[in-house]
């Protein structure tokens, strides 16, 4: 049965919009067909996908990765996921920082959501905003969704990126198995309108959003 993730946090620059991509040309590659939309508008997933556009075929290797074209309108989310549901396996909403009201309407149709959270201080405060948000809307019963904490843009070999699961491990919800690490080839790619897998498909970078598509892959 077709689901759909949100990928959410009040807070930005997390690495919302990079998971998006990258996790969902991850698991299209297992042959699900795979659509994101982009609800920021900011645009930047949009920005990364007229990148795309100007790529030569031979470049692109995800035939399974759909981007949705149109203006996504959140009042209308219900009807627009129930319909678009007919066409996909998985549906992945890359979500705007800040926008409460359309990130709840975006939780509310959800069956997942995955809260990225990078390794600095001031991410633990809003995250936390966002754990309660959504620990609220599941207890009133306006969510269905199973939430998971991914930490991102981890900074390896540092005492703070160490103790970091640690850290957040004071809010009630589960953390990803699969870490996201700084690297810079993931700075590069919203330059470039790649994937990791298409950009560096030999890296550790690579290896990570491989190891988190697998481990997403189990929810489906
Ligand atoms: N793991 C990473 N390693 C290196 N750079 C990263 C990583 N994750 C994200 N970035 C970079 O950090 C910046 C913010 O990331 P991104 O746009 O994915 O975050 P966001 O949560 O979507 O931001 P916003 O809230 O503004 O939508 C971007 O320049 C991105 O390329
Ligand atoms: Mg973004």
């Amino acid at each position: 049965m077709s689901k759909v993730i949100s990928i959410v946090n009040i807070k930005g620059g997390v690495g919302k919009t990079t998971i998006s991509i990258n996790l969902s040309a991850g698991i299209s590659d297992t042959g699900r067909k795979i659509l994101l939309i982009d609800t920021d508008p900011q645009e930047s997933a949009t920005d990364w996908v007229r990148k795309r556009n100007e790529l030569n075929e031979s470049e692109i290797t995800h035939k399974n990765f759909h981007f949705y074209n149109n203006e996504f309108k959140p009042l209308k989310a219900k009807e627009t996921i129930a319909a678009l549901k007919k066409d996909y396996d998985l549906i992945i909403f890359d979500n705007p920082p800040k926008d409460y009201q359309t990130v709840i309407r975006i939780i509310a149709n959800s069956d997942f959501c995955i809260i990225p959270i990078s390794t600095s201080a001031s991410d633990i405060k809003s995250t936390k905003q966002m754990v309660d948000i959504i620990q609220e809307g599941k207890r009133k019963k306006l969510f269905n969704v199973s939430p998971f904490l991914l930490i991102s843009n981890k900074f390896i070999g540092t005492t703070v990126g160490n103790q970091f699961r640690q850290t957040i491990n004071i809010m009630d919800i589960p953390i990803m198995k699969t870490e996201i690490n700084h690297r810079i080839s993931l700075l590069e790619l919203s330059y470039l309108g790649k994937t990791i897998f298409e950009y560096e498909g030999n890296s550790f970078a690579a290896d990570e959003f491989r190891s988190l598509a697998k481990e997403v892959t189990k929810w489906l």
